[in-house]
């Protein structure tokens, strides 16, 4: 190694074994209100003055700015003897509770959620499972008999899973032309988030939510209002209950949660339900078919390995599920993040 790609090889050891902390960092600042402070005062602060305002010591809260502005979630500008400090653009459109595109409660369910589960991966590679069990205050292995146990933590994974969909939810439904296909069943819709866009595009449609009852009962009160009429929930377990007729069913991130023989499963289910002539379409984060990349799918892997019994998977892992399922003629297109996977009855 030359010295200067030693020194490059001593800071990403350094960047790498630091960087749990940038999670930790980010949701820590938008818990404490600082970008929704910088948002709404309209002007740049002092570290004291947001301390002040925020409740904090001045001393916490400098080291917390000065770290943000290194990972660029705020900028500074020096007038005087004073440092004065402002969001981004990232921290405006993304980091504040009240940013227009938050992904508060997905920084939360990673640095809390997802944070304490990493503590047993060694557990998990070791096992090939998820370690839920592990932590005092769980006994079962089901993700969501955990996750859905108190009306708050079910709240807050239903507001988590809206948020992806308000950045690339029109994106994910325009990969195919979807017109044909007016009588939708989301399977897994969780908040409707997806089911909302899919009627804004598609004005002829109607789009029912099969989700487990807890999910449907928080999604009438929180998500979707009355007037939203193209829109029905229906509760049920998919595995065992009848699926509604539709033309197109919608599995959003929700294959990637279960094994192989569920997958198959769950698809022959829905190949026997659906209508002659309609489809299914999968939304997941695709793994490059040489399992290379994208980053992206490697760290959602990961996750699905720490909390679930599933995982990522290749476009043709996935065309294998569907064909084993009955589906045909399946195609792929990369969409922002997500790809979108089409298979027909
Ligand atoms: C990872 S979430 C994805 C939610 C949504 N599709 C999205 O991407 O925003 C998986 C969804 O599947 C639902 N689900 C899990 N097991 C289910 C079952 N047996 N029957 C019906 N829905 C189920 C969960 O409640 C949850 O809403």
């Amino acid at each position: 190694m030359s010295t200067t790609e030693e020194v490059e090889a001593l800071k990403l050891l350094f960047r790498n074994q630091y960087s749990f902390l940038i999670s930790k960092i980010m949701f820590t600042a938008s818990d404490l209100g600082v970008f929704d402070l910088l948002m709404e005062s309209k002007e740049p602060l002092t570290s004291v003055s947001i301390a002040e305002r925020l409740s904090t010591s001045p001393f916490g809260m400098e080291r917390l700015l000065d770290v943000c502005v290194g990972l660029k979630f705020l900028q500074v500008e020096r007038k005087g003897n004073q440092t004065l400090y402002g969001n981004t653009d990232l921290a405006n459109l993304y980091l504040g509770k009240r940013s227009p595109k938050t992904q508060y409660y997905s920084m939360k369910f990673n640095a809390e959620f997802v944070y304490t589960r990493a503590q047993h991966l060694a557990d998990s590679v070791r096992e090939g499972e998820a370690q839920t069990y592990r932590l005092s205050d769980i006994s079962t292995k089901d993700f969501y008999e955990a996750m859905y146990r108190s009306e708050s933590s079910l709240r807050e994974f239903m507001e988590f899973m809206h948020e992806m969909w308000s950045l690339c939810g029109r994106d994910v439904l325009n990969a195919f032309d979807l017109s044909n296909f007016p009588l939708v069943c989301d399977l897994g819709g969780c908040s409707g988030a997806l089911a909302k866009e899919y009627i804004s595009l598609y004005p002829n449609s109607t789009v029912t939510i099969l989700d487990l009852p807890e999910v449907v009962e928080t999604g009438k009160k929180h998500f979707v209002s009355s007037e939203e009429h193209r829109i029905t929930f229906h509760k049920g377990d998919a595995f065992k209950d009848p699926i509604p007729e539709a033309d197109l069913y919608i599995l959003v991130r929700t294959l990637h949660c279960f094994s192989e023989e569920k997958c198959v499963q769950l698809l022959t289910r829905l190949h026997k339900a659906c209508k002659p002539g309609g489809g299914v379409l999968v939304v997941e984060i695709v793994l490059n078919e040489d399992r290379t990349g994208p980053f992206e799918a490697h760290i959602y892997g990961l996750v699905m390995l720490l909390v679930t019994q599933g995982k990522e998977r290749t476009p043709s892992e996935y065309n294998a599920l569907l064909s084993a399922a009955g589906f045909k003629d399946i195609q792929q297109k990369k969409a922002i993040l997500f790809d979108a996977i089409l298979g027909r009855k």
